[in-house]
């Protein structure tokens, strides 16, 4: 813990489990006051679990729940954060889902479902969140950036993934409103850049690791044969997050355990 995120408020999007959890823990350890948000009531105890974790070591955090495919929620949250805790420094859009369907069998619902928290729900956290870093500027007590958005995006933003193509168009466009954001608002010095995960540890790809075939089926897509875990992403959220990355603005930075470099064709092609 070296303090590099201290003085500044992070909001990390679907943060009861997983990625986000791991993030909202890293933030943590380097000082940043954490909103934990959560989607629904039934998310309500693991969220509170977090926070009691990151309390009880020293570090800040609340709770917040927020649907955010919901425009009304998501202008409520980000006021309440600025009147709660002043500003907002950091936005982390992790909330995301997967509905797999052969896309012939695709319904609009499934479909839908994923876009609207996928897609949308980063574009309405990230207006909002533009919104308060315009309105605020550069603080060089807190950063040497007006503000910084890390979109949770994935391999799937690169890859074609039959059976999933809800999700990964989510993630194809989620470069594309990265990228765009990162251009329109450099001047005013908001850095915008993604984290695209591999396959990480979590609830969200429970059947691909926990049966050992599953596991080492995966492996045949991984060359540096782990599984990633939460705190791999955290690392590197962390470092975009802070001044150690101000250069860095308009990236997609693939965390994958080598995942894109597609294995299959090292005995083939
Ligand atoms: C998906 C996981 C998947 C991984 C690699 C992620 O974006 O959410 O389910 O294991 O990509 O395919």
């Amino acid at each position: 813990m070296s303090g590099k995120l201290n003085n500044q408020v992070a909001l990390v999007t679907g943060a009861n489990s997983g990625i986000g959890a791991g993030i909202a823990l890293g933030f943590a350890q380097e000082g940043a006051t954490v909103v934990i948000n959560y989607p629904f009531e039934g998310a309500a105890p693991s969220a509170t679990d977090l926070m009691n974790q990151i309390t009880s070591a020293g570090g800040k955090a609340i709770i917040y729940q927020c649907d955010v495919s919901k425009e009304d929620q998501v202008i409520k949250m980000f006021q309440d954060i600025v009147a709660q805790l002043g500003t907002i420094d950091i936005l982390v859009n992790n909330a995301g889902i997967q509905k797999d369907a052969p896309f012939h069998e695709m319904t609009l619902a499934q479909w839908q479902q994923v876009i609207d928290v996928n897609l949308t729900g980063q574009f309405l956290c990230a207006r909002e969140a533009v919104k308060e870093f315009l309105r605020r500027g550069v603080d060089a007590t807190r950063s040497a950036a007006a503000g910084k958005i890390i979109h949770i995006s994935s391999v799937h933003e690169i890859i074609p993934w039959s059976g999933h193509a809800n999700y990964a168009s989510s993630k194809g466009a989620i470069r594309m409103l990265m990228q765009t954001l990162a251009q329109e608002y450099g001047r005013q010095k908001i850095r915008v850049n993604s984290i695209c995960p591999g396959a990480i540890q979590t609830p969200i790809n429970k059947s691909a690791w926990d049966t050992p075939q599953a596991y080492n089926n995966l492996m045949t897509l991984i060359p540096y044969n782990r599984i990633g875990q939460p705190k791999d992403i955290a690392g590197l959220a962390v470092f975009l997050a802070s001044d150690d990355s101000d250069y860095i603005t308009g990236a997609s930075i693939f965390i994958d355990g080598g995942m894109t470099t597609f294995e299959s064709f090292s005995t083939g092609g």
